[in-house]
C-alpha cells in the first residue's frame, strides 16, 4: 500500500470488528535508532491460539462476505520489506496487540500518509469506541484520548459537525507541530 495509514486503518477496522471499546494507537518514530514502530492495541474479543496461528495466512478470515483476509498479511509484508516485522499477540476475551516495525529511512518505507483523515475515520465510525492516540518523534509527542474529549463534550456527540471540524483541526495542528524541527536550546 502507498501509505502506512491505510494499514493502520485496516488494523483498526479489525479491532472495531472484534467489538473493541478502546483502541490504543502508538506511532513511535525513533530517528536516532532509524526505527518506526506502529502499535495497535485493542480490548476486543481477541483470538484463540488456533486463530492466532493462522492470522498471517491470507486464506484465513472470519469475514462471511469473502474468503480471503489480506489486511494483516499485507501489513506484515510491508514491514518485512523494510528490515522490520510484524508481531501479534492476543488473548481470547482480553484483546489483541499488533506491533509493526520498519527501518525508518528504508527506501521502500511508505510515508505515514493521511493520518488525520485515518484517525477521523476510526474515531467517527464507531460511536462507542474510544481511541487513545500517541505519535512520538524522538522525545516530542502528540497525544489525545477521545474518552477525555467526550467527557468535556458531555451530551454533544463526536460526530456533531462542529466537533468534527474541531477534531480535524486539532489533530492536523498536533501532527503539524510534530513535523516542525526542535528549536535549538538557548
Ligand atoms: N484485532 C483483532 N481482534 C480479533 N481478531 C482479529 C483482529 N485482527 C485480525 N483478527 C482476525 O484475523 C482475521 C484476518 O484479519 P485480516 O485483517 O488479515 O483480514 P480480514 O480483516 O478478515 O479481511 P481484510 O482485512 O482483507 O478486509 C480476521 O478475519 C479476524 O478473524
Ligand atoms: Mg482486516
Amino acid at each position: 500500500m502507498r501509505e502506512l495509514s491505510l494499514h493502520i486503518l485496516d488494523a483498526s477496522e479489525n479491532s472495531l470488528e472484534a467489538g473493541a471499546t478502546r483502541i490504543e494507537l502508538i506511532i513511535d518514530e525513533e530517528l536516532a535508532a532509524d526505527r518506526l514502530t506502529i502499535t495497535i492495541r485493542d480490548n476486543g474479543r481477541g483470538m484463540s491460539e488456533g486463530q492466532l496461528a493462522r492470522v498471517f495466512d491470507p486464506f484465513f478470515t472470519t469475514r462471511s462476505t469473502r474468503h480471503v483476509g489480506l489486511g494483516i498479511p499485507l501489513f506484515k509484508a510491508a514491514a518485512e520489506r523494510c528490515n522490520g516485522g510484524l508481531t501479534i499477540s492476543s488473548q481470547l476475551g482480553e484483546g489483541t496487540t499488533l506491533e509493526a516495525t520498519f527501518q525508518h529511512s528504508h527506501i521502500d518505507r511508505a510515508p505515514l500518509g493521511d493520518i488525520v483523515g485515518t484517525l477521523l475515520a476510526i474515531i467517527l465510525s464507531e460511536s462507542s469506541c474510544n481511541v487513545h492516540y500517541v505519535h512520538r518523534v524522538d522525545s516530542r509527542e502528540f497525544e489525545f484520548c477521545t474518552a477525555h474529549i467526550r467527557a468535556e463534550l458531555g451530551d454533544i456527540p463526536l460526530t456533531h459537525p462542529a466537533v468534527r471540524r474541531w477534531l480535524q483541526a486539532f489533530i492536523a495542528a498536533g501532527e503539524e507541530e510534530l513535523k516542525q524541527s526542535v528549536p535549538l536550546a538557548q
